[in-house]
């Protein structure tokens, strides 16, 4: 690689594929790479969440594309990447950000409520890397996992989603190890709790809970999904062109353990429900 000074993350004309690009963090990451000068292609499962996200990255004046798939089945998954590749060429960076979220102790979760969390976040993960392998660019893609708090802090009602999410960062290091080879970096992304998210909103709903989190992260405030997207046009970019197989986190010092008190918190009347 070469040793040129890097003076800014322009990420013109590259192209960026994000699974679960159609709302919250993930739908801010798609804009900022677009607002960057990447054309975007998005998957969810909503063909109108897809629609309204494709026309709105369009109006920011790149090539976008999108299909409605579940990262859950493989097949459709492929195609749709197949068809994003045809339209907008060989990926660049292939974000993996799908995911399910739900409050619940362990005693209480059905087995298929743990199976829905971790075929959606880990399998899915699994199936967008395993199926959009074929399409990035070699030597020089990369890949994205957007990963969680609770990979690393076991935290109370989130046994499905702890588990979901450690997988993803094991997956993260294994495939950083066998694509690094083709140059192929692979790497993870933490967001700490963002702000205004369907994820923060179900696991910390009311005015108390929110405060107990600020004051949990040591930056004393939410994350936004810029703060995410910062991160991952940094590891998109030649400035992290010697980085692969890191979890990163963009999360204002919460998975230092601040986290896990206040989910203990939080969590505490859930389970004595
Ligand atoms: P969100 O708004 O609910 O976004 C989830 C996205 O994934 C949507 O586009 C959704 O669209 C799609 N999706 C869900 N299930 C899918 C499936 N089975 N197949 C394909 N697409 C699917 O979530 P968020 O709160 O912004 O979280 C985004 C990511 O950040 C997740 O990976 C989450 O674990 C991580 N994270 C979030 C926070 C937070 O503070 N919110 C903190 C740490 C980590 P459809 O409904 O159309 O499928
Ligand atoms: N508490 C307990 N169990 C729950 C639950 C809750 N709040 N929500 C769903 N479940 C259970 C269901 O009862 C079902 O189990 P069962 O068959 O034993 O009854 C299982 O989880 C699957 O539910 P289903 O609604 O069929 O799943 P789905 O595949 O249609 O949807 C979810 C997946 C449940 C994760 C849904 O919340 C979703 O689509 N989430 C995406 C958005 C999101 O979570 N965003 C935050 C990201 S951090």
């Amino acid at each position: 690689m070469s040793n040129e000074f890097i003076t800014d993350l322009d990420l013109r004309d590259k192209v960026v594929f994000v699974a679960g690009g159609t709302s919250g963090i993930n739908l801010g990451i798609a804009e900022d790479f677009a607002r960057a000068g990447a054309h975007v292609a998005v998957q969810s499962r909503s063909q109108d969440k897809v629609d309204s996200t494709v026309a709105s990255l369009r109006e920011l004046g790149v090539r976008a594309w999108g299909g409605a798939a579940d990262v859950r089945d493989y097949a459709a998954t492929e195609k749709v990447l197949a068809d994003a590749h045809a339209e907008l060429g060989d990926f660049d960076v292939l974000i993996s950000g799908a995911a399910g979220n739900f409050p619940v102790s362990a005693l209480k979760m059905s087995a298929n409520a743990f199976k829905s969390v971790v075929d959606i976040d880990l399998l899915g993960t699994f199936n967008v890397l395993r199926a959009g392998y074929q399409f990035l660019r070699k030597p020089g893609g990369c890949v994205i996992n957007i990963s969680a708090p609770q990979s690393e802090l076991p935290t109370i009602t989130q046994a499905h989603v702890c588990a979901a999410k450690a997988g993803v960062d094991m997956l993260t290091r294994t495939l950083a190890l066998e694509w690094g080879p083709a140059g192929v970096r692979v790497n993870a992304v933490i967001p700490g709790p963002i702000d205004g998210t369907e994820g923060m909103s179900r696991l910390a709903p009311t005015e108390e809970s929110r405060s107990l989190v600020t004051n949990s992260v040591p930056l004393r405030r939410y994350g936004t999904p810029r703060d995410v997207a910062n991160v991952c046009r940094f590891l998109a970019s030649p400035l992290a062109d010697y980085v692969t197989g890191v979890i990163l986190p963009a999360d204002g010092g919460w998975v230092l353990g601040g986290a896990s008190h206040a989910m203990g918190v939080i969590g505490q009347p859930l389970l004595d429900q």
